[in-house]
Formats: C-alpha cells, structure tokens, sequence
C-alpha cells in the first residue's frame, strides 16, 4: 500500500457566476493532484488561468464548487494554521513589527510554549532570513525583499505541515530574489516541509522543484501535464545551468507555455 498523500486535491473545479447572465464562468475543472510527505511541488500557467484560486482553495480561503481537498485525507474546511501561505503582495500585520509578526504565528502554532521558548523561536527564524536588527520595524519601514523575508520567516516558524506560496517574489528584484529563494531553500531543507507553490518563473521553479505542474489556460483550465526535475540536489543557480538536463527541462517547458498560448490565440 502507498503512504498517504500530504494533500490531495480531488476533482475541484471553481466557477464564478458572470454579471446579468445565467452563464458561468469556469475558472477549471476537474482538477487532480497529490502531493507526499516532504515534497516541493511548483505550478506553472499563464495568467488567469486559476493558480491563485486553486491555492486558495487549498488554503481554505476560498470554496470549491465541486470535489475536495484533503490533507492527510481529512477534508480541509476552512483556513487553519496547518496551511501557512506567503503571498505576493506580502499581507504583514501592519500595526505589529517585525518580530510580533512572526511571534504571532509561533504563538498560535505553540501555544503550550513558554516565553523564552516562543522568544527563542521567532529570534531564530528572523536570523535564518537575515532581519536580525530589523525586528522592531513595522512592515511600511521595510523593503519589498524584507518584507517577504518576513513573510517566509512568519510562515516556516508555524512548521506547518503544508507551505502555500502564490509567487512569493514576484514583487522582488532580480538580486534579491535569488537571496531570497537560497534562504527559501535552507529552511525547506531543514524543515522538509511540503511545499506548493505558484511561479511565473520557469528557472525558479526548475531551482526549486521536485515536480512541476504545468496548466493549460483559462477558461477551463486543467492540468496539462506534470515534470518530474531529476536534478540532484542540493541544487544552486550556478550548479543547474552546468547540467545538461535543465537546458531540456527549461525548452520542454517554455515550450509548452508558447504552443498553449498560440493555441488559445489561433
Ligand atoms: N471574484 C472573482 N469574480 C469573477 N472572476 C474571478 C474572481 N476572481 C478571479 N476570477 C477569475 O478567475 C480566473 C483565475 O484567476 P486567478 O487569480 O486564480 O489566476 P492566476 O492563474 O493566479 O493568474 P495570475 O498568474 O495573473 O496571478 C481569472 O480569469 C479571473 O478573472
Ligand atoms: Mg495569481
């Protein structure tokens, strides 16, 4: 018998109503995937095509019109401290500082705990993403990167057993980014938490994945296919680009973005 999946997303489909008429839209449907225990899972699609709701979805934040989510095969119901997410445009507390941001999550994630342990805690999270000296910031006072950190560092101190990422560093600087995504790697590895996350960047998601989902565009976008990355880790940005698979892992992927596109267009 196979382990149990970490989350399941069985046959979901999303469909908004559209203004004044009895059509729906359907954003996608019937939409079938597992993530195990560890794994770091990316999704890649043009825009529009329901990344961001399916995460949603996952997260509890948004319902499905059909299907299910299931993690550890409990149907998820609502939004819980077991699914973090990060998203885009940051959603710090904006009236807490940097350290009460992420002391809010460890508080809720360990309530049992005392004091120096939640202290401990949220410090040492805010030193693996290199805002020591930052903490008493309020997020306006940050940059774009720091505030992102934040995001990471708030997120990874629940240890949830899921991680949710809506491109995390699409606000980001190219230099920074690349800070950030190594910071990102030395945390999934020290936590191995389960990752799902949604890109735009085709090299981000073949540094930082085990698997890719590709979609196909909206309306009614499903999932198209799935790219195992067999590059062995640890992976850095200089490493891959001297492996020969990622050039065929890269091309097979754009590609497949272009062809869609063309197709929708045609
Ligand atoms: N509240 C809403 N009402 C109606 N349609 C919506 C609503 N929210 C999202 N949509 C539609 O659902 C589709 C999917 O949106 P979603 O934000 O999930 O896309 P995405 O793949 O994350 O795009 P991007 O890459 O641009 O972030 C889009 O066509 C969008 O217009
Ligand atoms: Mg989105």
């Amino acid at each position: 018998m196979y382990p149990m999946p970490m989350l399941q997303v069985d046959h979901v489909s999303r469909n908004y109503n559209i203004a004044g008429s009895p059509e729906k839209f359907c954003v996608f449907e019937n939409v079938s995937l597992k993530v195990d225990e560890g794994e770091f899972v990316t999704v890649i699609g043009h825009s529009g095509c329901g990344k961001s709701t399916l995460l949603n979805i996952i997260a509890g934040i948004d319902k499905s019109d059909t299907g299910c989510v299931l993690l550890r095969g409990k149907a998820v119901q609502g939004p819980g401290i077991d699914r973090m997410v990060v998203f885009q445009n940051f959603a710090l507390m904006p009236w807490l500082t940097v350290y009460q941001n992420v002391r809010l999550s460890v508080e809720a994630a360990f309530p049992d705990w005392t004091e120096k342990q939640l202290d401990g805690h949220t410090r040492r999270y805010l030193e693996m993403v290199s805002l020591e000296g930052a903490e008493n910031k309020r997020p306006a006072a940050l940059s774009g990167g720091m505030r992102q950190r934040c995001g990471l560092a708030r997120a990874f101190a629940a240890k949830p057993p899921v991680m949710l990422l809506d491109e995390p560093f699409a606000q980001i600087d190219a230099l920074t980014r690349g800070v950030i995504q190594d910071e990102l790697i030395r945390m999934w590895n020290e936590t191995r938490v389960t990752i799902f996350m949604v890109t735009h960047d085709v090299d981000e998601a073949i540094l930082l994945s085990d698997r890719i989902i590709l979609m196909s565009p909206g309306p009614a976008a499903a999932i198209a296919r799935t790219v195992d990355i067999p590059i062995e880790r640890p992976r850095s940005r200089r490493s891959i680009i001297e492996d020969q698979r990622y050039y065929a892992l890269r091309n097979d992927i754009i590609r497949f973005l272009e062809n869609r596109q063309e197709e929708k267009t045609a």
